[in-house]
């Protein structure tokens, strides 16, 4: 079997991508409706790496393998010792001797991609330092929901641009033909690299400071945390550098009447939202995060199928 890892966002092509939001819509509401979906990764384990906490995507890779008629193994930063136990390079060929599909959370994205080096079944990255593939596809399942379209929409972040999420983010408008603003105090802006990636889909990208003029005519207003994980150190620091950023109601009254409100949470609410606006009739965070498992199953659907029609 010939591997296809996602790493990044853009390790799909846009016609991919696509695909997966027709096959998450299709088993989503087969689901719904049926109770159920076709066992079509019957006899598959996965294993999941993780070297950091996790609700949303434990939950829905592990949910996604066992409603395909799958299984899925945790393994926690404690159970391995990615790297300190034993070698990245053993892990990634004893999990992938034994099991069909990794997926890890890791802190540098250079021990994915050490995985995938090692690996002879598909790795996907479940959060990196550098991004968060997997959240983005549920991102734009959802805007795609709402919204009933991708490309021509003004898709706006607030916050911490040097960050996983604000990274795949980006490239994921990008492909989508979306207009992308990312409003972060000058030293958190985005990854160069990651910038210019995203420009060879679109120009529509905009990095600014000033968060008012950001929103205007914004379709979707996005944050997340201003501490990541790996970042507790620098916490008070960023507490007071981030706090001109907050999403507030007055900041979402100069987004358009029926822009949405997202977030990939776990959310802070006083920090990078108010409340009101999280707990808002413009918020869509809940819809958005069971959406990580309809998006997690089609991405699993899709890397089967890959992996099959390769061998
Ligand atoms: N959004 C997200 O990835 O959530 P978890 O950290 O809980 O998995
Ligand atoms: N940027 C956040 C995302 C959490 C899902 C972090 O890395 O902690």
């Amino acid at each position: 079997m010939k591997t296809k890892h996602f790493l990044s966002i853009t390790d799909l092509s846009i016609s991919e991508l696509k695909t997966v939001f027709k096959i998450a819509l299709k088993t989503k509401k087969e689901l719904k409706t049926k109770h159920a979906n076709k066992p079509l990764l019957r006899n598959q384990t996965m294993s999941m790496i993780f070297e950091k906490p996790s609700l949303r995507t434990r939950l829905s890779f592990e949910t996604a393998m066992t409603q395909l008629g799958g299984h899925a193994i945790y393994l926690a930063p404690s159970d391995i010792g990615l790297g300190v136990r034993e070698k990245i390079s053993d892990v990634a060929k004893v999990a992938s001797g034994m099991t069909n599909i990794i997926m890890a959370r890791v802190f540098k994205h250079t021990t994915v991609e050490e995985l995938a080096a090692y690996s002879a079944v598909p790795v996907i990255n479940g959060l990196s330092d550098l991004e968060h593939p997997c959240q983005t596809l549920a991102d734009m399942l959802t805007i795609l929901e709402v919204k009933k379209e991708l490309s021509n929409l003004k898709i706006v972040f607030i916050g911490d641009g040097e960050n996983n999420v604000a990274h795949s983010l980006c490239l994921g408008a990008a492909m989508l033909g979306m207009q992308f603003t990312c409003a972060s105090p000058q030293g958190f802006w985005l990854n160069q690299e990651i910038v210019k990636k995203a420009k060879k889909y679109s120009l529509k990208i905009t990095l600014t400071s000033d968060v008012k003029k950001a929103v205007k005519q914004a379709d979707v207003v996005y944050t997340d945390t201003w501490v990541s994980m790996g970042d507790e150190k620098e916490k008070e620091k960023r507490l007071s550098i981030f706090k001109p950023y907050q999403v507030t109601q007055s900041l979402m009254k100069l987004a358009k009447p029926d822009a949405i409100f997202m977030h990939d949470l776990p959310a802070y609410r006083g920090n990078e939202v108010a409340s009101e606006v999280i707990d808002g009739p413009q918020s869509v965070v809940f819809q958005q995060a069971e959406n990580r498992l309809h998006a997690q199953k089609a991405l699993l659907i899709h890397l089967n199928q890959k992996c099959t029609s390769l061998s």
